[in-house]
């Protein structure tokens, strides 16, 4: 298993590129599998969780190619045959978000045989609200042996009203609801940029969606939709963990290739901590630490709030922070456990409930810590490059399914990463099959 050895107290200074969002390019390949054509999707991360959607797609019979060379960041996918609709459990127990592939295989091919995603490190992620949309849809859907059988013979639109927000919940739902006979209308649906990113996908294949990105969608069923190219939005988690990398180490970084009108929260949220941030234009940002930074405390929220995905990141800012940060952590249980990893350091972090009380500044040193989830693993990193000595990070692979050689960007702007082990080669037939 590959670990980091961080050497920390480098200012980063330099400029920084975000790659594409994981978490728009799942969704988006999943889509894939509602046309006979061919999707090609630009902006693609190479990162772990991309590696293992392929492989779901590929083990359903669909084609699936990734790009070499200069257009690594291109897939092309092609479902004209689905020979085998089926999610099994060993891929789908590594990437919750296999569960996407839930509505599009319903809408296409009328059955769906996919493995129950079961817990996952942050929290039991129910996907109880995916099943309801589906049924009220006309899908007959039941449980045996951990997997969901799930049969229609054409969905039909629905009203749908959801109890709770939820991401993916909102984009299976979506997808499914583009081939339902007649008009679906979705109610409290969840406002994230991945959701419109999917949506813009789905409309330029024919579809016809309206108010992606609100909370009232409105989708007008089409019999069959056909192949299109489209480019992923830039990655906002990963912008926002480079903002705070920046700030933690006192650095002056240019996070370049982001959407800045998606990083509010991250942005509003560094500034009352006292960092300088300076909007460069509709892609770029500077980040600067001008002065001690100060405590500022955070509630997680649904976008447009502060992201869950940051919380992790935010914390080890905290911790350099002077005074009494509080971060409140509302939309999973159990996302907090990264602090015990911090207090190795030397942080001093007492979390009651959902409730984290960060005092700072304190001084971090060196110790060897564990990766137990991908952002928690962010967090680790921007705790080491501020911390004295060197750090060494085990379990990186949790960091490996949603970021792009993050040590190498890391570097490129003055950080000293190593990474020992088998150095991640996402395109490996050897880590594929396993
Ligand atoms: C997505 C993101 C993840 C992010 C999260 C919240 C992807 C691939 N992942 O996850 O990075 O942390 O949004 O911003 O996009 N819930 C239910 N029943 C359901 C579905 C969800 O109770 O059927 C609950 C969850 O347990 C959680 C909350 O709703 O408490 C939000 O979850 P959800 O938005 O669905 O998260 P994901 O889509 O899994």
């Amino acid at each position: 298993m590959d670990k980091f050895v961080i050497r920390g107290g480098n200012p980063l200074v330099g400029t920084i590129r975000v790659s594409g969002a994981k978490n728009s390019a799942l969704p988006c390949m999943a889509a894939a599998i509602l046309t006979e054509d061919e999707v090609t999707l630009e902006n693609i991360p190479q990162v772990r969780d991309i590696e293992t959607e392929r492989r779901l797609l590929a083990s359903m019979g669909a084609e699936v190619e990734l790009r070499e060379g200069k257009q690594q960041d291109q897939t092309t996918i092609c479902c004209r045959t689905l020979s085998d609709p089926v999610a099994r459990y060993e891929i789908v127990k590594t990437m919750r978000a296999s569960s996407l592939v839930l509505g599009p295989l319903i809408a296409r091919t009328g059955a769906a045989r996919v493995a129950m995603p079961g817990g996952c490190a942050i929290g039991g992620r129910p996907i109880d609200l995916h099943i309801k949309g589906l049924e009220k849809m006309g899908a007959v859907i039941t449980q045996e042996h951990g997997y969901l059988e799930a049969r229609a013979e054409r969905l039909r639109g629905a009203h749908l009203v959801f109890d709770k927000i939820t991401v993916t919940g909102t984009e299976d739902l979506l997808m499914a609801a583009v081939l339902a006979e007649g008009d679906t209308l979705m109610e409290n649906c969840a406002l994230e940029p991945e959701v419109a990113d999917l949506a813009a996908l789905l409309n330029a294949m024919g579809a016809r969606i309206e108010g992606a990105g609100t909370a009232t969608i409105r989708v007008h069923g089409v019999s069959s939709l056909h192949g299109a190219r489209y480019r992923i939005n830039p990655d906002r988690i990963e912008a926002g963990t480079f903002l705070i990398a920046g700030a933690i180490t006192g650095g002056d970084l240019i996070v370049s290739n982001c959407n800045a009108a998606h990083l509010g929260a991250a942005i509003a949220k560094l500034q009352e901590a006292g960092a300088r941030i300076d909007v460069l234009g509709p892609d770029a940002v500077r980040v600067r630490a001008v002065a001690q930074l100060s405590a500022a405390d955070i509630s997680t929220e649904e976008y447009p709030g502060f992201p869950t995905d940051m919380q992790a990141q935010y914390m080890a800012l905290a911790t350099q922070a002077e005074g009494v940060s509080l971060v409140r952590e509302n939309i999973f249980e159990n996302r907090f456990m990264h602090v015990q990893e911090l207090v190795r350091m030397g942080a001093n972090i007492k979390v009651d409930g959902s409730t984290a009380t960060v005092r700072g500044p304190t001084r971090l040193d060196s110790a060897a810590v564990m990766c137990s989830d991908l952002r928690a693993s962010a967090s680790l990193v921007l705790a080491a490059l501020v911390a004295e000595g060197e750090t060494i990070i085990d379990r990186v692979y949790h960091m490996d399914r949603g970021y792009e050689r993050f040590e190498e960007k890391l570097i490129g702007v003055g950080a000293q990463i190593q990474r020992l082990g088998n150095v991640f080669a996402p395109r490996d037939p050897a880590e594929v099959a396993g």
